[in-house]
């Protein structure tokens, strides 16, 4: 059965304690083995979700994938956690989508959390586009130099662009919608609705919506939230706090 707006939380014991530094964001925090364990338990809860047909991966393609972005990325900060790192990535390989869509990719790192499960050493299944919005221009072209040092192939791309705009006039169904964008001008965080209201038609049967943030940023995001934990709008949401950032995972 699916988990509904009450019971639709995971919560790691140590969430608040387990923390990273934004500007040195591969310093191991736990043991591997912990990491793994915790990220198994949000899988076995959204498979309870109905939310993943299951919960099997290959964690030596994770593991490539992991090292070839170390070893290629400029990142000067990310607030991406390598439990996040790892969810991320599962999430895709599982849900295998065929048009992935990032919004608010800032240096590439979030997307390719998302799109290294079809790109690079740690592909596993074949996607057609896999694309990263950022609306910087110089944001935008260091994480589409990034992603070019492990993806030649040009099907993760990222382009500098609105993604309220992207998402409206985007030409295939959106099989996974990645949500990071701050906005600008007045909009913050709250532009993860407008994002998601213009993408909603789009998406297809079954989509994943993913929207970092939701514990951090979870007032600015109350629209938003409340709008994917409404079963009229979406078959499932949990909150994944596994560390003090969280995933709100939703499913269309
Ligand atoms: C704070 S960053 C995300 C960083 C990510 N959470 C991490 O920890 O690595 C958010 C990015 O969204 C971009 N952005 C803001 N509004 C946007 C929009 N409407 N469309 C696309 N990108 C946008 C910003 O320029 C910024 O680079």
């Amino acid at each position: 059965m699916a988990i509904g707006p009450v019971d639709g939380e995971f919560r790691a014991g140590d969430w608040d304690t387990y923390k990273m530094a934004t500007r040195e964001p591969f310093v191991e925090l736990e043991p591997l083995a912990n990491e793994i364990a915790i990220v198994d338990e949000v899988l076995a809860t959204l498979v309870a979700a109905e939310m993943l047909p299951d919960a099997d991966y290959d964690g030596e393609r994770f593991a490539a994938h992991r090292a070839a972005v170390r070893e290629a990325f400029e990142i000067p900060w990310t607030a991406i956690s390598p439990r996040q790192e790892r969810l991320i990535w599962v999430l895709n390989a599982i849900t295998r989508p065929t048009h992935m869509v990032a919004a608010g990719v800032f240096c590439g790192f979030t997307f390719i959390c998302n799109a290294g499960a079809a790109v690079g050493p740690g592909a596993t299944f074949e996607a057609e586009d896999l694309v990263g919005v950022e609306i910087k221009p110089e944001e935008a072209e260091r994480a589409e130099r990034n992603v070019r040092l492990i993806d030649p192939t040009g099907v993760a791309r990222v382009i500098t662009e609105d993604a309220v705009e992207v998402v409206a006039d985007y030409p295939a169904p959106i099989d996974l919608l990645y949500l990071d964008a701050n906005g600008d001008r007045d909009r913050g965080k709250g532009i993860y609705l407008e994002i998601l209201e213009s993408a909603y038609d789009r998406l297809s049967p079954g989509a994943l919506v993913l929207a970092h943030n939701s514990v951090n940023a979870a007032e600015k995001l109350a629209g938003y939230l409340q709008f994917v934990r409404d079963p009229e709008h979406m078959t499932a949401s949990v909150n994944v706090i596994l560390d003090s950032e969280g995933l709100e995972v939703s499913a269309r």
